[in-house]
């Protein structure tokens, strides 16, 4: 294993265990969701979104118990993301990291309140003192998460990804869709490393560039897996966005000028990076990861 896929993989793990003390199952009668959204949460996903928080944080010298804490949070929105994104009302997927989605393990209706309980659970957690002991840093974290999460960032993208469905997208629109739909989530994992360590404006301004150009990079490898990748190394159904008529830069570009763009905006993610100097070297992999990945 690489410096880097361990890494990866050490991280994870942490984050999994600050994910499933921060939910802990219940035994009264609303049990199933919490049952629900462990189930949604635990126990896979690239976790790539943690990485990028406590990387991040790592560059500015921030306890790893804050960056925990936060990256967690995070994490808990994008889950959330993909349990009301599954649903039939929106992509109508049954696979996800491999297992049932999470309305067909359980139901609908249990979906759709673990995502709203996942959601909600996240801001409790950036506002507790436990995340971090000034209240500045915290109000700056929740407000970066609800703008990045909501109407004008991924809420927004997943309501202009239905739209696009009956309409031809040209380039300037497909790359906004996709920034709001995925690129904000990856720009705040970034930027709460920055919040947390109190960094400087340089500093934010070089993380919110790298972040820009590998939330783009990540989208455009996700659509390429879409039509390229092994359902079963992917862990869900491959082959839906050109039948749901998804508009993608895939779609647009075709498959090789598609993967040119995603491996320019990762060689360029790497070069906003160097004012860092080698702290940020695993941030690096990173953006090479992200466009080379196969899940
Ligand atoms: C999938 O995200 C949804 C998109 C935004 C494209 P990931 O590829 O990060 O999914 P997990 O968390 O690893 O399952
Ligand atoms: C979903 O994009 C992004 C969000 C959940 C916000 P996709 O619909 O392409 O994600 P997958 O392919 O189902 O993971
Ligand atoms: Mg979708
Ligand atoms: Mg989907
Ligand atoms: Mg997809």
């Amino acid at each position: 294993m690489t410096d880097f896929k361990k890494a990866l993989s050490d991280n994870a793990d942490a984050v999994e265990n600050e994910l499933s003390e921060l939910l802990e199952a219940g035994d009264g009668p609303e049990r199933q969701l919490v049952d629900a959204m462990r189930y949604s949460v635990l126990g896979g996903g690239k976790r790539i979104r943690p990485f990028l928080v406590m990387e991040a944080a790592n560059l500015f010298g921030v306890s790893s118990r804050s960056a925990l804490r936060t990256a967690a949070a995070i994490e808990m929105v994008h889950c959330y993301s993909l349990v009301h994104d599954d649903l039939p009302a929106m992509d109508d997927d049954d696979l996800r990291r491999g297992r049932e989605t999470c309305h067909i393990k359980y139901d609908e209706a249990t979906a759709i309140l673990a995502g709203d309980a996942l959601l909600t659970k996240a801001f409790e957690v950036l506002a507790s003192p436990e995340t971090h002991q000034d209240a500045n840093v915290r109000t700056e974290l929740v407000l970066a998460l609800a703008k990045a999460a909501g109407d004008h960032g991924m809420v927004g993208g997943q309501m202009l990804d239905l739209v696009a469905e009956d309409h031809d997208l040209d380039v300037p629109e497909i790359t906004r869709l996709q920034r709001m739909k995925t690129g904000e989530l990856i720009a705040v994992s970034c930027e709460s490393g920055g919040i947390l360590g109190k960094a400087s404006v340089s500093a934010r301004h070089a993380l919110h560039a790298y972040a820009h150009d590998i939330g783009l990079a990540f989208q455009i490898a996700d659509d390429l897996l879409d039509i390229e990748g092994d359902e079963e190394q992917v862990g869900k159904k491959t082959g839906k966005d050109e039948a749901a008529g998804k508009a993608t830069f895939v779609s647009l570009l075709g498959v090789e000028q598609a993967r040119d763009q995603a491996e320019l905006l990762s060689r360029q993610a790497m070069e906003h990076l160097e004012i860092f100097g080698k702290k940020s070297d695993l941030l690096k992999e990173l953006a090479d990861f992200i466009v080379r990945r196969s899940s």
